[in-house]
């Protein structure tokens, strides 16, 4: 053996230590070489997962394309949420998929945990009442007549099946340190707050029996939001963040405000530790990195996705673009619309 083979192999373990990070799960949504997740040995198989999640996977193997579509449905809402900011959650081929944005304690981190432990809730909530899992259903303690009149029936949706298992996938290894470090205190506020977000925004759907659509009988149940709904109040979550430390409380660790001047968050706040980098300019040591040249940028807004502020002051290039639009669109009897195709010229404004 060389040396220089020897230097690489502690490298090598060394990486795998760093990276390892508790939101790598998320790297289920790049496995699409990796078919339907049936059997135990396909959970052998899953790069992203540690050890303990194995063992859940090969508890739960029926659920676990639940999951898969979770860490999909998290990416893409953060993609949406973050389209007009600096850090725009562009994903890496590598681990963790959100590179090193998310292995610090930022605000940004806080979102990223947020909305997967809410999605990995969702998804498998939505399997759940879809009746494609063995292990759940919808939720049979909701029935009979509510105080309201009406009679719970039909689905209702199983959440709290969803968030236990939430709760045990996706907190797995912040629980198993044993609550001691504050970045694991932060993930688990910040976990839990995600799914307080589904939790608080519950409603109940309802549908009209009786001659002709008249509601002399109304059945109901309790249905989540749709995810988008649950994307926006975490991102409004983002943007209040309260920025904490960690106090010792008796023999307890707690987090507390960095600004006593500030009340405390509450269970449903996002929580961070460290302040964010600007992420203005590409940095090839720290993944995902990207910066803000070639973005995209509003020439008349004052706000994050103003060229001001996206450019972080280079300034930005201006290019006539063709877009291609539907216009004049007429109603058909019945029931139809018509669209014509416009082109028009528009202004694009994009990051130096
Ligand atoms: C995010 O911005 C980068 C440029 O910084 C761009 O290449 C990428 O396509 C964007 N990603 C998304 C998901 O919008
Ligand atoms: C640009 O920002 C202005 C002011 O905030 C807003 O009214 C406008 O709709 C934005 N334009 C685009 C293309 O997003």
């Amino acid at each position: 053996m060389t040396e220089e083979y020897v230097l690489r192999c502690v490298l090598m373990l060394c990486c795998a230590l760093l990276s390892a990070n508790a939101s790598n799960w998320l790297y289920l949504a790049k496995l699409s070489s990796v078919g339907s997740i049936r059997d135990e040995e396909t959970c052998e198989r899953l790069r992203g997962l540690i050890q303990r999640q194995v063992q859940i996977c090969k508890r739960s193997v029926e659920v676990m394309d639940a999951v898969r579509r979770g860490a999909q449905l998290a990416i893409d809402e953060c993609q949406f949420q973050f389209r007009n900011r600096r850090w725009n959650c562009s994903t890496l081929e590598t681990m963790p998929v959100f590179g090193k944005v998310v292995t610090q304690g930022t605000r940004e981190a806080a979102f990223v945990y947020a909305i997967s432990a809410a999605s990995v809730a969702f998804a498998v909530t939505r399997a759940c009442s879809s009746g494609e899992l063995e292990k759940c259903g919808c939720d049979h303690n909701v029935h009979g007549v509510s105080p309201e009149g009406f009679q719970w029936s039909g689905c209702s949706d199983n959440i709290a099946y969803g968030v236990a298992f939430s709760q045990s996938f996706v907190d797995v290894r912040e629980r198993s340190k044993g609550q001691s470090s504050s970045r694991a205190l932060m993930n688990l506020h910040n976990n839990e707050a995600g799914r307080k977000a589904i939790l608080s925004h519950m409603r109940v759907e309802c549908k009209c029996h009786g001659v002709s659509g008249s509601c002399e009988v109304k059945t109901c149940w309790k249905a989540m939001p749709p995810f988008r709904k649950v994307g926006n109040v975490i991102k409004e979550k983002f943007d209040g963040a309260t920025e904490v430390e960690q106090r010792k409380v008796g023999s307890t660790k707690v987090l507390v405000p960095r600004n006593s001047q500030f009340k405390p968050h509450t269970d449903e706040d996002l929580v961070y530790l460290d302040p964010s980098p600007d992420f203005c300019d590409y940095d090839p040591r720290t993944p995902g990195m990207l910066g803000t040249v070639g973005r995209q940028c509003n020439r008349t807004s004052k706000a994050i996705d103003g060229c001001e502020l996206m450019c972080c002051g280079r300034g930005f290039q201006t290019q006539e673009v063709e877009v291609v639009d539907r216009c004049s669109c007429k109603f058909h009897w019945c029931c139809y619309v018509k669209c014509k195709q416009c082109r028009k010229m528009v202004e694009m404004h994009t990051c130096r």
